[in-house]
């Protein structure tokens, strides 16, 4: 790095703990973690942080739901977020949680400069709360919010307000000379429509509940949990701290360079945090970037539609695609660590691929197999399996040998490497993707036309030289595309640039050999690494893998682990209304959103919304008697169950085997929803689904039997 590199402050928002993360918002560490591998590698002195929303109405109502006080589901929940990430190998600097006392002394002394500066005053207040978005909107008593369309409550409270509406004019000439930069434009043209039509004061903070930082001097206030979340970017870097290296840090990384945001959240972060910043005479950030949402079947992928895709099932899937395609292959048993960095790499290839940035986008496991298969088995890991093997058989890289023959194709990489860096700059990842795969596609072209692998069987020596030529261009190309594609796939291309005998990318990336790369870096002679597949193909199969796991991490372990709609019940059985893969034929909740989460001590979450006593009929609940109970290979979660149901038998999956010894459910009398449509799940039929309730902080089944002895095949009215 050289002597005063330039700084580089990136965020993520930080993740309400009110749910376990879902790809959604993996979705916007994966980008965060891009953008900072890229500027690290263009020796930035990079900063990238991300953490936790721990505070608010929400996250208090949600740890009730569970039972457990608030601090410890705040606690529980972070740590999977925090987990996650390590598991992707994310790359973040800093990890802040707004309940760390760091944080809260920096907020504390931020409304002590807000109050000092004028700001802020106290005064009385009834309006419409949305309990979901944590903001007051303007609606009718009773109406829905308009951006979430939950039912709002009314408030009435004594309030402390920050002065928004003095900020109108600094705003405007802000966003509207560039020096606050919005992306996309369609979200700047909807920012500022918004401070066009007038900014009203606004509401920082609450009586109502107390699950937040309390307002110094007034502690029967909490901060508004928007203004306490915001401030974790600069609380984060030592703002509020007495020590001196942590007032340097903040001298250092303050402004922000760019705050990546989920496109439903930016009013907050080009409103309200830029007018926090001046009237703290603090400097604004320099942007704001918004991506789009993942869809699931059309919808916003979200907790409270039941719809979501868990990370780790990508992880899990196509982690064990790896290592069991390496063993086939008879290579070494790849270690865990390799097969989650392999599948995050896949995972970040697709979303950064598919979905244009700032748009919305659809998720579906069929699209995540096709578009591996195409790009990399088929594209870029056939293209380096290839061409090493041609090399290693002549010994190791050949001399250029004929310039004329490998023009076009050095041609057509000056220009991907001038375009996926003007790519990445402006946040056009799929752009970067596909010129990157274009540069595939040409080397791909030369070599079918050239065929080395025929003319090295000639004894003529202008065909070896062409081959020659044609391998080392190939080869060459290899190496930039794998330092071009770094961002996106740090692990898998790490493991090409050791296989074409360069050493460690990683390193190569620090020491800013990827910044200027140009032409002829790899030199004659050099000896491959240790050969290996990179990407081996995938059936399709592993697409019905993914969902069964989807769903049955839903459906059988019972209560949603992530979070479920608002009144669903957590009782297994019931979960099937919150089925991924359908999309929830229920209406966004009736009042405020309470997530369900799985029960303990006895709290329950609420019920769900009424159904007639036809709907009840249509499930057909009977008793039945396990016969076989066993474990299914590489499947830890599931159990193969044979039961009798004294008219007929069949079997079952059932996703207990984390908490039922098989052999302990041998004989047992159980209650099973035999009208279920039949499902595959690891290539198995399941016809039916075992009943259980879900008890405690992670959700463990518990199976529903009967005092009485009630024979087999009696159904439950
Ligand atoms: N806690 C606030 C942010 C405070 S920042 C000072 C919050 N949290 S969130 O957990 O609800 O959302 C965090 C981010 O995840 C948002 O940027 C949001 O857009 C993103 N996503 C959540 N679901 C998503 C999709 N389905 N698709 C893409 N991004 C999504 O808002």
């Amino acid at each position: 790095m050289p002597e005063n590199p330039k700084k580089f402050y990136l965020t993520t928002p930080i993740y309400y703990v009110n749910a376990r993360p879902h790809i959604g918002h993996a979705y916007s560490t994966i980008v965060a973690d891009v953008l900072a591998r890229r500027h690290r590698l263009l020796g930035e002195d990079t900063f990238f942080l991300t953490g936790t929303d721990e505070h608010g109405q929400k996250v208090q109502r949600s740890a009730e739901a569970a039972g457990i006080p608030p601090q410890q589901f705040a606690d529980q929940v972070s740590a999977t977020f925090r987990d996650l990430w390590d598991r992707m190998g994310v790359t973040y600097d800093g990890y802040i949680r707004t309940t760390d006392e760091r944080h809260k002394l920096g907020v504390q002394k931020l409304w002590k400069v807000l109050e000092e500066s004028g700001d802020i005053y106290l005064s009385s207040y009834t309006g419409q709360y949305c309990v979901s978005d944590e903001a007051f909107v303007d609606v009718a008593v009773g109406a829905p919010c308009p951006e979430c369309g939950r039912i709002t409550e009314t408030i009435t409270e004594e309030n402390y307000f920050f002065k928004l509406s003095a900020y109108q004019d600094k705003l405007t000439d802000l966003i509207e000379s560039g020096k606050l930069h919005i992306q996309p434009d369609t979200v700047r043209n909807e920012v500022l429509s918004f401070v066009h039509g007038g900014l009203k004061d606004l509401s920082i903070s609450r009586t109502t509940f107390d699950w937040g930082i309390r307002v110094p001097e007034n502690p029967k206030h909490v901060v508004y949990v928007w203004l306490d979340a915001l401030a974790n970017y600069i609380t984060a870097i030592g703002y509020g701290s007495d020590e001196a290296a942590e007032q340097a840090n903040f001298a250092r990384y303050w402004p922000a360079d760019v705050h990546l945001v989920g496109k439903e959240i930016t009013r907050f972060h080009c409103v309200y945090w830029p007018a926090f910043l001046m009237a703290a005479g603090l400097p604004v950030q320099k942007s704001v970037v918004a991506n789009g949402w993942l869809l699931f079947e059309e919808s916003k992928m979200s907790k409270s539609r039941g719809n979501v895709v868990r990370t780790e099932t990508i992880l899990d899937a196509f982690g064990e695609h790896y290592r069991t395609s390496l063993l086939k292959a008879s290579q070494a048993e790849p270690e865990k660590r390799d097969c989650d960095l392999f599948a995050a790499d896949v995972l970040r290839y697709f979303l950064l691929r598919e979905i244009p940035f700032g748009q919305d986008g659809s998720f579906s496991f069929d699209a995540l197999i096709t578009r591996y298969n195409a790009d990399l088995a088929n594209g870029y890991g056939n293209l380096v399996s290839r061409v090493l093997k041609l090399i290693d058989s002549i010994g190791g890289v050949p001399e250029p040998g004929m310039d004329d023959e490998a023009a076009p194709i050095r041609r057509a990489a000056d220009h991907s490497i001038a375009s996926v860096s003007l790519a990445f700059a402006e946040y056009r990842f799929t752009s970067a993707a596909t010129e990157i795969a274009a540069l595939i596609t040409a080397v791909d072209g030369m070599l079918t036309a050239v065929a080395p692998w025929k003319l090295l069987k000639s004894s003529e020596e202008a065909e070896q030289l062409r081959a020659r030529t044609s391998l080392h261009t190939a080869v060459e190309a290899i190496r930039l595309i794998t330092a071009l594609a770094y961002p996106l796939m740090p692990h898998t291309t790490a493991k090409v640039w050791s296989q074409l005998g360069l050493g460690s990318l990683d390193q190569a990336a620090g020491r800013g050999e990827l910044k200027n790369l140009t032409w002829g870096g790899l030199k004659p002679g050099t000896k491959l690494g240790a050969p290996g597949p990179i990407f081996p193909r995938a059936d399709k199969g592993l697409a019905q893998i993914m969902s069964d796991m989807e769903q049955n991490r839903n459906a059988a372990v019972g209560a949603e682990q992530t979070e479920v709609n608002s009144g669903a019940l957590t009782g297994s059985f019931l979960d099937v209304t919150t089925n991924p893969h359908e999309p929830s034929s229920k209406p966004e909740s009736t009042t405020s959103e309470i997530p369900a989460e799985p029960t303990a001590s006895g709290a329950n979450p609420p019920l769900a919304p009424q159904i007639t006593i036809d709907d009840f009929a249509k499930v057909d609940l009977r008793v039945a008697r396990v016969l076989v109970a066993e474990r299914i290979p590489k499947a830890d979660k599931l159990l193969r169950l044979e039961v009798d149901l004294g008219f007929e038998k069949r079997q079952i999956l059932a996703g207990i085997a984390e908490y039922y010894a098989p052999e302990s459910l041998i004989g047992r009398k159980v209650v099973i929803v035999a009208n279920l449509a039949p499902r595959k799940m690891r290539g198995l039929e399941s016809n039916g689904m075992v009943v259980a309730a879900s008890v405690g902080a992670d959700g463990a089944p518990v199976l529903a039997g009967f005092a009485e002895d009630v024979e087999l095949g009696a159904r439950l009215k």
